[in-house]
């Protein structure tokens, strides 16, 4: 039985002390919840001040991007063990805005991928079609391809131990959700090509979460399709009490 799996991907928003305070008001409300598992994602920024605020409790830190080399003159960039350090336990890799705005393509997915394992954080990646590419039918072509791509030269344990977060990028930040009909019938697709490329138990352990306007109104029914394992939730994370709402709705005895 896979756990569900709900994190807030905080985008470019929050200061230190605005991290601070949330984390801690999410703790409280969230301490009771052991079947769920509640993933943040704040900026670098605050990762260090979310891991302490959280030290000891059942959220995890998550870093929103990080760089797959170890160290050298990359001005800007942040490494995998650098976010490990301040206290981060995944990483989010290819979000589509990442794709779009800062030119991340399947082949720097793969290598960030490969430098989060080695550093023993857990990748969230990142996939989905746009609109475009939907209309024209190639929604599936294009899942097939960031997997492919994305997960290159991975083996079946590595892929087990991560998240898949399928996000269609026109329901991103747009209030339009995919249906979950359309949702689950992608994370479907997802589960066969994983148990076809890297096995069973991989198929059977990966998370594969959903991403794009969840809300407290929706989530119960995204969560209640079979191969749906949670959530990456933007927009509705802001507001703690809707973050704590979309993490009860999400917990097995309640969908
Ligand atoms: P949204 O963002 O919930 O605001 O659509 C999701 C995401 O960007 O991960």
């Amino acid at each position: 039985m896979r756990k569900p799996l709900i994190a807030g991907n905080w985008k470019m928003f929050k200061t230190v002390q605005e991290a601070t305070f949330y984390t801690k008001e999410l703790r409280s409300l969230v301490k009771d919840i052991h079947d769920v598992l509640v993933v943040i994602a704040p900026p670098f920024t605050a990762i260090h001040a979310c891991s302490e605020a959280a030290r000891n409790s059942n959220i995890a830190v998550s870093a929103q991007n990080m760089f797959w080399e170890k160290q050298g003159a990359f001005t800007g960039e942040i490494s995998a063990a650098m976010v490990k350090e301040a206290g981060a336990e995944y990483v989010i890799i290819g979000h589509s805005e990442r794709r779009t705005l800062f030119g991340e393509t399947d082949v720097t997915v793969n290598r960030k991928v490969l430098a989060a394992i080695a550093a023993s954080l857990t990748p969230i990646v990142c996939i989905g079609e746009t609109l475009e590419q939907r209309d024209r039918n190639e929604t599936l072509d294009v899942i097939d391809r960031q997997i492919k791509g994305g997960l290159d030269s991975l083996t079946g344990d590595q892929v087990a131990a991560l998240v898949i977060a399928y996000e269609p990028v026109w329901a991103i930040g747009t209030g339009r959700n995919a249906t979950p009909a359309q949702a689950g019938e992608v994370h479907a697709h997802i589960r066969s090509r994983l148990r076809q490329w890297f096995g069973a138990p991989a198929a059977e352990t990966c998370l594969v979460i959903y991403g794009g306007s969840v809300k407290p109104d929706n989530i119960q029914d995204h969560i209640a399709q079979p191969d749906v394992d949670g959530a990456l939730v933007g927009g509705a994370r802001l507001d703690v009490r809707a973050f704590q709402d979309i993490v009860v709705k999400s917990r097995p005895a309640t969908v």
